[in-house]
Formats: structure tokens, C-alpha cells, sequence
């Protein structure tokens, strides 16, 4: 069995994990709400609250999956890119678990815990693939081979979730933005306004946002507040639309100059249903497998990072009690 834990950011999360890494026993997520009166995350707080509890999720997640720490025979923890001090936590309780048990340990990159989702998804999928992780932190397109990822194109400024939340806090709705934005689009039309889609250029793979943020910015100027209560579905859906189309363009055109055989798209703004929609029909069109995970395995889990920890190498114990996690 593999034992996962990720604490990134504002998740605490253990999983429990068959050896093959393609099904999870158990996926404990606990997510904090100490950050909700701040309107953001606070490194700090979320250390601390890691820090509290961090050997409660694990135990759960023991517990949940009916097995005990006897039978786990890796230790997988996220240790870069994130929030040093709360990945520090997840690490130093994963060193703790595994040094106590004579363990090797494996150090996980939580973007490739993001697109191993897929394999959780789909027991049969391998690379290779085009994966898409549009999340609130990240945004960025990668090719996936049996050698490991490639960066093909990244955002420049904002995550596309990030566009979603900063553009929900402009049109006074709540966070988080994406979902907030999707259900005050209902029944608004997405082409009353004209909102950009950026670097449309054929062979760019990169995102930007600034732009789209700045044009509902001069929107809602030009518009009184009974105005902009009148508009609100036209500029969400329109909103949402700009976003949704960066996102399948890119992807759909990195699969093309890839030829890749599938597409794979994760990350929390992979819950959005027009996204979902657009990339089942252009996929199906073009003859491409699509895999995105349902959105327990989109959002931040362990059982994502121990998924990908069953394709990395072990630390032998006790050669890892010198690791350091790192914040990029
Ligand atoms: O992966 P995630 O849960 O957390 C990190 O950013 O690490 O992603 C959160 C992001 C937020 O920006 C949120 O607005 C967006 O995912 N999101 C959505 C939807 N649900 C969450 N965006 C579009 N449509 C959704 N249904
Ligand atoms: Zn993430």
C-alpha cells in the first residue's frame, strides 16, 4: 500500500493507495476554513492549521480504507511547488511516519499529482497524452511521454480559476468564482459583450487573463449599478465564455501540434460544465480520448499524489531525513 499525504496549500490530505497507485482505498480531504474571514489564504494560518491536523486526516485515512500502517510499504508526500511552511508540515509528518517505520519515503511534484488523477480516472489510460491544469493556482499545458512532462505553454499573469475568482469579486458575487460565476451566467448571453481572448496567435500555447480582467473592468464603469444588476447574467456568461475558449483553443491545438491520441484536463476549474462540454464534443469530433476526473480528484487530494508516486522512484529510509521542500 501506498500512505500519501499533500498539504500544498489549503488542504490537509492523506490517502491510502494499491501499490499500482490506480485505485485509492481512502481519499481524506480536510479543507480550511480559518482562511475564510482573511478573503484569501494566509501562509501562516494554513501551516498552523496543517500542523493541528495533519495526524487526524492520516488516521482517517487509515481507517477509511480499512488498513493498517502495518501494511503500508510507501510513504508519498508532496514537496514542491507550494507554501513552504505548509508543505514543510506534510513533509516532516511523512519523514516522522516513514522513519518510524523503516520506510522509504517518495517526493512528489504536486503538478504531476494533478495530472496523475487521470490514472485514477481511467484505470487503462498512459501516456502518451495532452494534459491541461487549470486550477486557482495554476494554469499551464504539458505533454506527457513515458520520459516524464514537458511544459508546452503556461499562463503569463493570472490562473484561469484566479481570472474566475477576481472577475466573481468585480461582479460582487462569492468566491469561489467559478462556480459563482457559472450560475449567474444562467440564461445570460455570452455574446452581448465582447470580451478578449488572448495570444489567439496559431502556434502559442500560452494563457493570459490581464486583458479580460481589464476589459470587465471598463465594462462595469460604463454601466450604473441597476445596470450592471441588469447585465450581470450577459457578463458572466460572457466572462465565463472568454475564459472557457483560452482554455479549449489551447488545449485542442496542443493536441493537434502533438498529435496526441488524448487529452487530459484537471485542476479545480475542470469542474466547470461548459468546459466539460466543449472538450467532450471537439474530442469526440476529432476522434481524441478525453479523461477529466470528477472533482474530488480535480481539487487538491493525496490520492492524486500517491498515484504519481507509483511511477517515481523511493528514497531509501533513511536517506531522506536531509530533504527540503521547496516553494517553486
Ligand atoms: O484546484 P483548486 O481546487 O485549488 C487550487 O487552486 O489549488 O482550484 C480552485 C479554482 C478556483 O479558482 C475556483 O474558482 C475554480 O477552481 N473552480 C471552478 C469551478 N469550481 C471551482 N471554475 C470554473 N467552474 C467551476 N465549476
Ligand atoms: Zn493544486
Amino acid at each position: 500500500m501506498i500512505l500519501a499525504i499533500e498539504t500544498s496549500c489549503d488542504d490537509t490530505c492523506a490517502a491510502v493507495l494499491e501499490p499500482g497507485g490506480r485505485h485509492a482505498f481512502s481519499n481524506v480531504v480536510h479543507t480550511q476554513t480559518e482562511h475564510e474571514r482573511y478573503g484569501g489564504v494566509v501562509p501562516e494560518v494554513a501551516s498552523r492549521a496543517h500542523l493541528e491536523r495533519l495526524d487526524g486526516v492520516v488516521e482517517r485515512a487509515l481507517t477509511d480504507a480499512e488498513v493498517d500502517l502495518d501494511q503500508v510499504e510507501r510513504v508519498a508526500v508532496t514537496v514542491r511547488p507550494g507554501l513552504i511552511g505548509a508543505l514543510l508540515v506534510g513533509l516532516s509528518g511523512a519523514k516522522g511516519l516513514a522513519f518510524a517505520r523503516k520506510l522509504p519515503l517518495v517526493p512528489v511534484n504536486h503538478l504531476e499529482g494533478h495530472v496523475a488523477a487521470a490514472y485514477l480516472a481511467d484505470a487503462e489510460l498512459e501516456p502518451p497524452f495532452v494534459a491541461l491544469i487549470a486550477s486557482g493556482g495554476h494554469t499551464a499545458l504539458y505533454s506527457v511521454t513515458g520520459d516524464g512532462m514537458e511544459l508546452l505553454g503556461q499562463t503569463l499573469d493570472d490562473a484561469a480559476g484566479e481570472a474566475l475568482d477576481k472577475g466573481a469579486r468585480m461582479l460582487g458575487l462569492g468566491f469561489p468564482g467559478g462556480p459563482a460565476i457559472s450560475s449567474a451566467a444562467w440564461g445570460g448571453d455570452p455574446s452581448r459583450y465582447d470580451f478578449p481572448v488572448a495570444l489567439k496567435e496559431k502556434n502559442n500555447l500560452d494563457f493570459s487573463f490581464s486583458g479580460l480582467k481589464t476589459s470587465l473592468l471598463y465594462k462595469l464603469k460604463a454601466l450604473d449599478p441597476d445596470g450592471i444588476r441588469k447585465e450581470l447574467p450577459h457578463l458572466a456568461a460572457g466572462y465565463e465564455a472568454a475564459v472557457i475558449e483560452a482554455l479549449s483553443r489551447k488545449l485542442l491545438r496542443a493536441a493537434e501540434l502533438y498529435n496526441a491520441p488524448a487529452l487530459i484536463v484537471v485542476g479545480g476549474v475542470a469542474a466547470n460544465i461548459s468546459l466539460r462540454r466543449r472538450m467532450e464534443v471537439e474530442c469526440e469530433r476529432h476522434g481524441i480520448k478525453l479523461v477529466i476526473p470528477p472533482p474530488e480528484l480535480c481539487t487538491d487530494n493525496a490520492a492524486m499524489i500517491g498515484a504519481a508516486a507509483a511511477a517515481l522512484p523511493d528514497i531509501p529510509f533513511p536517506d531522506y531525513l536531509g530533504l527540503n521542500a521547496r516553494s517553486v
